[in-house]
């Protein structure tokens, strides 16, 4: 029986959804600013501000006190007792911990004492935890905690401070000092940062709730959002009352800051506060959000974010890891202190709840950071070879034969393909795990005829659980008790895409074993192993709710408020997918592939991510290449932008050039909203279809080169796309360059076309290597500014002079296909003579490489001997004998010398050596003409990938 109240519902939800959709549909490409608060209108950001301004303008010194008699200093840890100075004299007691950790890296946290049981009392009847939330490491941290036991107080100690050497040769130093607390940093004697430099140091205490009228009528601080606030039709009941902790670090002598994704806007952070032309004005915020149409160069939140910041000068780079799980703003300021040359980036943090949680990176390298990053939160995951090869999704293929029709249409066009995208339309009614059964009549038997090309499936899954009587899945939520609750401890209901729905809460170990159940493929009918997963709405998406997310006095397993988790919540949410993914084929497991929006640092272990729902614009493919390049210094390498803009209908010649960036985004995926017009590859028709068939091949005769520099980026966590600082972090003339870059270590430089009617583009060198075109071989051999002729067809695309790259030349429907095919080296020959590179290869999906089934070659030329040759740098494990068996045959059946020597002139023939079998094979030399480099060709060496292997020209 449906009551009254229920269809009264059920019509709002129709309106909601209707009236969601109608907004999406328009094409007016502005964010709805009303949906999304501003600092003034965020509580603590707004104190937070203000507390800072109030110190900028009075003399009164910071009430943080590290209290001497406390501090106890032993095994590479400092503990001691921060006292907060209240103005009625009453003392606040925090701990403060300073690690020093094995890694070269400190920490800091800083708690509020606990209280005796019922010292705290909640505001009104909520069962929130009465403690400060301190399990974000529990998820994003996986290790480099052990402590440096070789820390040690240094020898001089200042009165009033408390100084501690670490890290290799005691280089690092950290100077604590203790009235009024503050924190200075140093490397090689040179301060590198400074925490409370400005004193915003601001923990708000927890106390009780005390009627403003009965205040004894001191200076009051503005508590107008101490207790509750209201934004957008939401009140926040805001139980505990105020929280929030801020911060000041300064980056004494550090011009440039990166990171902290996502945010448009460019890759060199601006000033937030007071700055000059250009500056924003709100500070950058992190407060995973679904934010419809998104705009560019703006300090606003995004779905996801990585709280960790690089600060880079010439010649040293340091960075902080701000690791809360609470909503977080940063303001950032440039600042000359007197006597410098160059001026600091001040900047201020402030999260809402939580414990303070710091870790502090003192570089002096780029790649120290994010190799320290990874340590601590894990290295991208390794992924299945099949998901870094092209994808192709629309909202929506609307059915199996529709599906079958564009596999298909990418075959007769020969366009390459792996994957073809289900957005959610494929459901039933928009209940996940289900298929539509009318349009989707037979998935299994789609998957099969897509399994023949060796295609895969990737289907949306989200968290929001479509509330409606007869599904098996949201009765099972329900009854288990493992769906989010609101603040009276019911079940959280909310509106999604299925209209009233509930949230699974990932939080909860039940939770997430529950998840991995519905993912057997005796349950989840109609799927098979090669069905992966998309996840969207993780923020999660709330069409209804504050901000279009969960109102924060929600709570989650453990009692824990929305509040202090709600940035880690998308990333627990893709951790269940995957270890569903897993589990689904427990005897030979296969790597879980899953597509996540939102995200954290850690979230770069469980998959790949992309940015959302961006434009059909030419700004937006812009924007897409600062936005990747952010998430790959900030450790999420596996990236990519919505080819083809998501929301509109890009023009031919922006979808040929975006299909040409999308061809070197780490994730490289197109994808189209409802409504509009059909835009596969093949659509467009001469010359547009040819140069985008162009681009995807291309991508796919690079492959063996990013599988290797995705195997790079899951040992070191190293970017895949470098940006110009992360090169070349002497260059100061690169420091703003956001628009190229470099893949992984191949040399391979990029600067994709982001311009309507672009014919021609400058891109910048700065180091003192050859450089060579890669389609034609034209050589830059110059460190300067170039200008480069970029007909629709071309993609500025040079290589770095002593790099040698593998490729697969044979066109072929998908990545899997290529398995076997032979490789070709392409060898660019640099300006000492000598070139090196390595090649990583395994089975692409399952976790036999943890075994030791791979391939892992370096090749080097030597300029000397004319020597090209490649040693197995393979760690064997029991699984190796075997995988090299298989691959045995696997060849190079071409080696291609760019800038080669004018000596090998007249030269036909070389001797190849491998298991110390001789061959003779052709050398084929072309002369150096019009500026382009000389080349040679070896064909057909006879030489194999397991094996060591030499090739002379002398
Ligand atoms: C998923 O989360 C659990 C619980 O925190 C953790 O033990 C596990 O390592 C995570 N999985 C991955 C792949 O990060």
């Amino acid at each position: 029986m449906v009551s009254l109240r229920n269809i009264v519902s059920f019509e709002r939800v129709k309106w909601t959804i209707a009236l969601y959709l109608l907004l999406q549909l328009s094409l007016v490409s502005a964010v709805k600013h009303h949906d999304f608060k501003t600092c003034d209108q965020s509580g603590f950001c707004k104190r937070n501000r203000a507390y800072a301004d109030a110190v900028s303008a009075s003399a009164t010194q910071s009430p943080y006190q590290i209290n001497p008699e406390t501090i106890v200093f032993s095994q590479g840890q400092f503990n001691a007792i921060v006292d907060k100075l209240l103005t009625d004299g009453t003392i606040v007691k925090l701990p403060l911990t300073v690690s020093f950790l094995s890694s070269g890296l400190s920490r800091i946290t800083l708690d509020e004492e606990r209280r005796q049981k019922g010292e705290i009392e909640l505001r009104h009847e909520s069962k929130a935890r009465k403690e400060r939330f301190n399990q974000a490491p529990d998820w994003a941290i996986v290790g480099g905690l052990d402590f440096d036991k070789s820390a040690q107080l240094s020898e001089q100690q200042v009165s009033g401070t408390t100084s501690v050497q670490y890290g290799a040769d005691k280089r690092k130093k950290a100077i604590i000092q203790h009235n009024p607390f503050k924190i200075v940093f140093e490397r090689d004697d040179q301060v590198q940062m400074i925490f409370n430099d400005r004193g915003f140091m601001n923990l708000e205490h927890w106390r009780p709730k005390i009627d403003q009228a009965d205040d004894d009528g001191s200076e009051k601080e503005d508590q107008s959002t101490w207790w509750e606030e209201s934004f957008g039709g939401n009140t926040d009941s805001k139980p505990k009352g105020p929280e929030s902790l801020g911060l000041d670090i300064t980056f004494s002598g550090y011009e440039h800051v990166y990171g902290i994704p996502e945010h448009t806007g460019p890759l060199s952070l601006r000033e937030t506060r007071g700055g000059s032309d250009g500056a924003f004005t709100e500070p950058y915020r992190l407060y995973n959000t679904d934010v419809f149409e998104y705009e560019l160069n703006s300090p606003m939140t995004l779905y996801g974010a990585i709280p960790f910041m690089h600060a880079h000068k010439q010649g040293s780079t340091v960075g902080v890891l701000w690791l809360s799980a609470a909503e977080t703003w940063v303001d950032i300021v440039k600042a000359k202190r007197s006597g410098q040359t160059k001026r600091d980036t001040q900047t201020h943090w402030f999260s809402e709840s939580g414990i303070l949680d710091i870790f502090v990176f003192l570089g002096p390298k780029p790649a120290d950071l994010t190799k320290a990053m990874g340590d601590l939160t894990g290295n991208s995951q390794l992924p299945a070879q099949f998901s870094i090869a092209y994808h192709q999704c629309r909202w929506n293929y609307m059915s199996d034969e529709e599906v079958q029709e564009v596999n298909a249409k990418f075959d007769k066009s020969a366009i390459p393909v792996d994957v073809i995208w289900l957005d959610l339309e494929y459901t039933d009614d928009r209940k996940y795990f289900t298929w539509d059964p009318d349009k989707f009549q037979n998935p299994i038997g789609m998957h099969e005829r897509l399994d023949l090309q060796h295609r895969k499936t990737v289907v949306l899954i989200d968290p929001h659980i479509k509330n409606t009587h007869d599904y098996s899945v949201v009765q099972d939520l329900k009854e288990k008790g493992l769906a989010v609750r609101n603040k009276m401890e019911q079940i959280f209901e909310g509106w999604c895409w299925p209209g009233s729905s509930h949230w699974i809460d990932c939080f909860s170990p039940e939770g997430r074993a529950w998840w991995s159940s519905l993912f057997k493929l005796d349950y989840f009918k109609g799927s098979t192993l090669n069905t992966y997963v998309w996840n969207d709405m993780n923020e999660p998406s709330v069409f209804n709710g504050p901000e279009i997310t969960m109102p924060k006095d929600n709570l989650h397993h453990g009692n824990w408020e929305h509040r202090d988790i709600h940035n880690i919540n998308g990333m627990t949410f893709v951790n269940a997918t995957y270890h569903a993914l897993l589990e689904r084929n427990p005897k030979k497991p296969t790597r879980p592939f899953v597509l996540t929006r939102s995200f954290y640092a850690g979230s770069q272990r469980l998959g790949a991510m992309w940015t959302g729902d961006n434009l059909a614009d030419w700004s937006h493919l812009k924007e897409s290449i600062p936005m990747i390049l952010s998430l790959n210094i900030a450790g999420f390498p596996n990236s990519g932008a919505d080819v083809g803009g998501f929301f509109g209908t890009p023009s031919p010649e922006l979808l040929t050039r975006w299909f040409q960036a999308g061809a070197f985004y780490p994730f490289f995926r197109a994808h189209a909203h409802l409504d509009t017009r059909r835009r596969e590859p093949y659509v467009a028709g001469s010359p547009y279809t040819e140069i985008m068939t162009r681009a995807i091949r291309l991508r796919y005769q690079l492959l063996p080169a990013w599988y290797t520099a995705f195997h790079e980026a899951s040992i070191t966590n190293a970017p895949i796309l470098r940006p110009q600082y992360y090169m070349f972090p002497n260059d100061e003339a690169g420091f703003d360059i956001d628009d190229q870059f470099y893949l992984a270590s191949t040399g391979l430089l990029i600067k994709p076309i982001t311009m309507e009617g672009a014919t021609s583009t400058d891109i910048y060198i700065a180091d003192d290597e050859i450089y060579y075109d890669y389609f034609d071989n034209v050589i830059y051999s110059k460190p300067g500014t170039y200008r480069l002729e970029t007909p629709l067809d071309r993609i500025p695309v040079l290589a770095q002079g002593g790099h040698i790259i593998p490729r697969k030349d044979r066109p072929r429907r998908s990545s899997s296909l290529m398995k076997y095919d032979p490789f070709t080296l392409v060898v660019f020959i640099g300006k000492t003579g000598n070139a090196g590179g390595s090649l990583y290869v395994d089975d692409g999906e399952t976790f036999d490489y943890q075994s030791g089934a791979y391939i892992h070659s370096e090749f080097s030329f030597d300029s000397d001997s004319s020597t090209l040759s490649s040693r197995d740098i393979t760690v064997k494990g029991s699984m190796t004998k075997a995988y090299h068996k298989a691959m045995a045959e696997v060849r190079i059946e071409r080696i291609v010398f760019i800038g080669a020597p004018s000596e090998w002139q007249g030269k036909t023939s070389v001797t190849s050596e491998q298991d110390s079998k001789k061959h003779e094979s052709q050398l084929t030399f072309g002369e150096s003409v019009g500026g382009k480099a000389a080349w040679a060709v070896v064909k057909d060496p006879k030489i194999t990938i397991t094996k060591d292997w030499k090739i002379s020209l002398a």
